[in-house]
């Protein structure tokens, strides 16, 4: 008897369930910008990959080999300035004009290097981790930073997954790697000789 009721109820939560599933991706909830997540956001981060379907930034990330970035505290409250060091094909960049401009409100994050500003809104997340949701017109991209370059399988995945369900293609989708990590300032040469000499 209680089979029969049951069926025609499982049978339409299936059936619910599968309509719903290209929609169905885990939600991209913004963060609650209060101060202890301002705050939780200083100090260094690694750029660990992104994806977009924005012709532009798809063209910057394929450049982008590796990134690190750190946010200080500006010059008020709702403002960081930020140092990035960038390996862009094969040379590193090093840029600490920039700054970040907070907009509480709506969980959204500035970037202003000179005349050009970039938005992203802060993802709620692990303080550990770094997500961010770049629009642009009716364009997505989803950012990934850590951290350390050291993220779990587990992170990944459920980051890589996301991206999957969010329906970006693998040419969409950019991964760094450590080993094209900028030596610190002043030590590439050593690192070339020492290269050299293991080899
Ligand atoms: C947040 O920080 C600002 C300045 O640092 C302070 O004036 C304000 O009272 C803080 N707000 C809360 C809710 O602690
Ligand atoms: C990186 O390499 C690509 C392809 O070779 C080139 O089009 C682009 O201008 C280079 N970018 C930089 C910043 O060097
Ligand atoms: C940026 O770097 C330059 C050169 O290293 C330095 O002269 C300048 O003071 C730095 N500016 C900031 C805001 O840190
Ligand atoms: C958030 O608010 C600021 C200031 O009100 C605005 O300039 C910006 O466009 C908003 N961000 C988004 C993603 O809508
Ligand atoms: C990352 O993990 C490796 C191996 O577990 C460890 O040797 C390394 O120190 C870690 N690096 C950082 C930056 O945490």
């Amino acid at each position: 008897m209680l089979p029969c009721l049951l069926l025609p109820i499982l049978a339409v939560g299936l059936v619910r369930a599968h309509a719903d599933e290209p929609h169905a991706c885990a939600p991209l909830p913004l963060a609650v910008m209060d101060n202890a997540t301002v705050d939780g956001l200083l100090g260094h981060w690694v750029y660990i990959m992104g994806a977009s379907n924005y012709p532009p930034h798809v063209a910057e990330m394929k450049e982008l080999k590796y990134a690190t970035f750190t946010f200080l505290p500006g010059s008020h409250d709702d403002e960081f300035s930020v140092t990035e060091t960038l390996r862009l094909n094969e040379t590193c960049v090093v840029k600490n004009a920039s700054k970040i401009l907070i907009f509480r409100h709506n969980s959204t994050l500035m970037h202003v290097e000179g005349q050009e500003a970039s938005m992203a809104e802060l993802i709620k997340t692990d303080k550990e981790l770094l997500v961010m949701k770049h629009s642009k017109e009716s364009y997505l991209g989803l950012s990934l930073s850590a951290r350390t370059p050291n993220v779990s399988k587990e992170h990944l995945e459920a980051f890589r997954a996301q991206l999957r369900c969010l329906g970006f293609t693998q040419e969409e989708t950019f991964v760094t790697s450590p080993k094209d990590a900028c030596p610190p300032e002043g030590k590439e040469k050593d690192e070339a000789t020492l290269a050299t000499a293991e080899e």
